[in-house]
């Protein structure tokens, strides 16, 4: 068994990262979208909410690590070469994807591990022993949302890239039956030698893939700015499933209240007549809420909710009329 590429297909090592890297994305994926889309109406659910986000940063760490080496081990080696040198457009599209996936197996748990970074207050833990924020990251509120709306479409584009990516090797097995998937599957060494062309260092695929997630990064940065009548204030409210108490009820409190001018903001909030990029928005900022609600792994769940302690211990004994 080869460690390095050669001319026909990929060494065990190569091998070992697509694979393992490929089940953790996946899985990343699928525990992200679980835990954003727990109902935490009740407050059982918030542990378990708490515990998949823990499970899905940690699986987001793993592929950065792992994609970090992948990528120097890869820097290293020769690429297998193509199959079909003369079919252009479908090396390129083959190229490009690549390219966005290497990008999105670093850029993705970036993005996750800066929201994670700037979200004020508490938060489900990484479940590792080392440090939870990145340096030099600022506690903040409205970055952290901004960063959310980026990964929440970060993962739309990289999903997009491993959909097309499925597709051409159902493609090259199915239609074409050709040696794709064997040489990534371990079969190389039985394999005919592809026909050598000449090598040339191509440049436009990797600019691609780069601007593709540039794109992304600049649509993220555009509809995450705050605008009025679009996206709700930034709130430090607690999920819907915390009952809103009554900061400080006053002796007037019989009489009947005007509206406050800035309702709590109810969780899930109402999505109904929005835009798909505020629903996003909301959505993130929702769930930046969530997840400051949420104690680290570990803690009594009494202590899960900090900031609202103050507000919601409030009593009427408490209260100046
Ligand atoms: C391969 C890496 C990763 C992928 C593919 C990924 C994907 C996802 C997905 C699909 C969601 C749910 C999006 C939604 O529907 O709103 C999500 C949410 C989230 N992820 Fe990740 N993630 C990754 C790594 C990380 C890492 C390493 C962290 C932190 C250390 C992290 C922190 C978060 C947080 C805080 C949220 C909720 C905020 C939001 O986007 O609304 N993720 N992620
Ligand atoms: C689970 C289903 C998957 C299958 C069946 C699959 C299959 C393959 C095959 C056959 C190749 C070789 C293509 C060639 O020789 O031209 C390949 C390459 C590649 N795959 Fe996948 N893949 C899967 C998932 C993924 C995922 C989730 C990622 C995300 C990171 C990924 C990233 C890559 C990359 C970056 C390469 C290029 C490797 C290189 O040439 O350096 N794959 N894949």
């Amino acid at each position: 068994m080869k460690a390095g590429n050669d001319a026909r297909g990929y060494g065990w090592v190569a091998r070992a990262f697509h694979w393992s890297i490929a089940v953790l994305i996946i899985a990343a994926i699928a525990l992200g979208l679980y835990a954003a889309n727990l109902r935490d109406t009740a407050q059982d659910q918030i542990q378990k909410i708490f515990e998949a986000f823990s499970l899905h940063k940690t699986v987001g760490i793993a592929v950065l690590f792992l994609g970090i080496i992948r990528i120097v081990w890869m820097l290293t080696q020769k690429k297998p070469r193509h199959l079909h040198p003369e079919r252009k457009l479908e090396t390129f599209t083959a190229e490009v994807m690549h390219f966005g996936l290497y990008l999105g197996m670093i850029i993705m748990p970036l993005s996750g591990w800066l929201v994670h970074s700037a979200a004020p207050g508490g938060f489900a833990r990484i479940l590792w022993p080392f440090g939870q924020r990145l340096p030099g990251v600022p506690e903040n509120l409205a970055l952290s949302e901004k960063l959310a709306v980026f990964h929440e479409f970060g993962w739309w584009l990289l999903a997009a890239m491993i959909v097309l990516h499925l597709l051409g090797v159902v493609k090259h097995s199915v239609i074409d039956r050709d040696a794709t998937l064997a040489r990534m599957a371990g079969r190389a060494a039985t394999l005919p030698e592809p026909p050598e062309v000449p090598e040339h260092r191509a440049v436009a695929a990797p600019l691609v893939a780069l601007a593709l997630w540039a794109g992304l990064a600049g649509y993220s940065a555009l509809i995450a700015q705050p605008h009025s009548g679009t996206a709700a204030p930034a709130t430090t409210e607690a999920p819907a499933s915390v009952p809103a108490a009554p900061a400080v009820e006053s002796a007037a409190s019989t009489a009947p209240r005007p509206a406050p001018r800035h309702p709590p903001v109810p969780m899930p909030m109402p999505m109904l007549g929005r835009s798909s990029a505020e629903r996003s928005i909301l959505r993130s900022r929702n769930r930046v809420a969530r997840s400051r609600a949420i104690s680290p792994i570990g803690r009594r769940r009494s202590a899960s909710i900090p900031r609202r302690e103050p507000a919601m211990s409030a009593s009427p004994s408490t209260s100046r009329a």
